[in-house]
């Protein structure tokens, strides 16, 4: 990234912005037409000049487009109050891009927003003292965090936007960012960092140094999402590297929700960008490092099998691992593989079922058979 105010994006960034504006998309219809009288929260901790030099939308302007044609084609299927959007920059020259490339959106009705000059903590301090504060009123919150480097969110304060009701974060992940400061150790103040980072020291254990630079940025993505989903009622978090198919820039989103339904509408908005062709995705693993094939269930197949090897689960608990540790948004593509392997034993309610069906309110349980 530049100093200067607004710069050219590098395509992975504006894929990134394709992404959030599909999921939002999703957030806003959804939540438009069940939460009634609820004001629907999105926050962007870092929200950029608005615009870029061969793009015209940064995330802010995504969002308000999002919700735009949200509020435009739910009309009056919409029960929930107003969409509301705080975006904190703290660079002045950005901001005041960002407040001129916004403008366009005044006068929504049911659209309000506000842009803060600040940086994200001392914006969110802000935001969490207002008398109708989503965190007081504990209105839905979608939080998009996106640094442009390893610090400035601490993970007290992710935690705090995630101990609301229903709030949700996608979060731009600097691990190799990370994985340096880690390496540099004091030259790098790195014990204060990581510890705010990772909201403890837990990162002295689990991290080691490895000879593999890619393998130590995966360790360190492993351990955030572990803190992730040891917070309450965080039971969806998913990590995917972005990448370029014409060259090496990657990045790492992470995705966290309490909810199944927001990660099944994250990995359409993937997959819509995936089949585009210039990008692909892979998962984070530390032992692998698979490209995602958002068709072809083979692969995960067998993980979802190594997962319960011997153990007898129920669907959800299958469903949760497909949706956490695969591109899909259920288990049943690979649970065919596996039960025409005869590697599973389906135990279901109905005596007519046929192979090869998952029908979620029969099957009882799912054995995983050792091979
Ligand atoms: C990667 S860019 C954001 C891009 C934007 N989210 C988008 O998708 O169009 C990061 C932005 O955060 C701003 N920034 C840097 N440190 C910050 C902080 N501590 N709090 C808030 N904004 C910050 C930078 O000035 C920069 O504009």
């Amino acid at each position: 990234m530049t100093s200067e105010s607004i710069w050219e994006a590098a395509p992975h960034t504006i894929a990134k912005i394709v992404i959030l504006e599909k999921y939002l998309t999703a957030w806003f219809q959804i939540l438009g037409r069940t939460r009634k009288k609820q004001d629907l929260w999105y926050i962007d901790g870092f929200a950029g000049p608005g615009k870029y030099l061969n793009y015209p939308k940064g995330s802010p302007v995504a969002a308000l487009a999002a919700a735009r044609s949200s509020l435009l084609s739910s009309k009056q299927n919409w029960i929930a109050q107003d969409i509301r959007c705080s975006f904190i920059e703290s660079d002045e020259g950005r901001f005041n891009s960002l407040s001129q490339e916004i403008k366009d959106f005044e006068n929504e009705e049911k659209l309000k927003f506000n842009a803060i000059n600040e940086t994200f903590v001392n914006g969110l301090t802000q935001i969490q003292a207002e008398a109708n504060s989503p965190f007081r009123l504990r209105f839905p919150i979608f939080a998009f965090i996106d640094p442009c480097g390893a610090t400035g969110v601490p993970f007290k304060i992710v935690s705090n936007i995630l101990a609301q009701p229903t709030a949700e974060i996608l979060l731009n992940f600097d691990a190799d960012g990370i994985a340096r400061i880690y390496a540099a150790k004091e030259s790098a103040n790195h014990e204060s960092i990581l510890n705010e980072i990772f909201g403890d020291d837990s990162w002295k254990h689990r991290l080691s140094i490895v000879n593999s630079f890619g393998k130590q940025c995966r360790e360190v993505l492993a351990l955030y999402k572990e803190k992730l989903r040891q917070l309450k009622g965080i039971r969806y978090v998913f990590a995917f590297e972005m990448r370029t198919k014409l060259n090496s820039l990657n990045y790492f989103l992470v995705f966290a929700s309490q909810h199944p339904l927001g990660l099944e509408k994250m990995k359409e908005a993937m997959k819509a960008v995936d089949q585009s062709g210039e990008y692909c995705f892979s998962d984070a693993r530390i032992d692998q490092e698979l490209l995602f094939s958002f068709n072809d269930p083979s692969i995960y197949a067998e993980s979802l099998h190594h997962a319960f090897v011997g153990r007898q689960v129920s669907y959800a608990d299958c469903n949760d691992f497909a949706l956490n540790e695969t591109p899909f948004l259920n288990p049943k593509s690979m649970l065919k593989i596996l039960e025409e392997k005869g590697i599973v034993t389906i135990i279901s309610n109905d005596p007519k079922r046929r192979k090869g069906t998952f029908n979620e309110e029969k099957v009882l349980a799912i054995h995983f058979d050792n091979q």
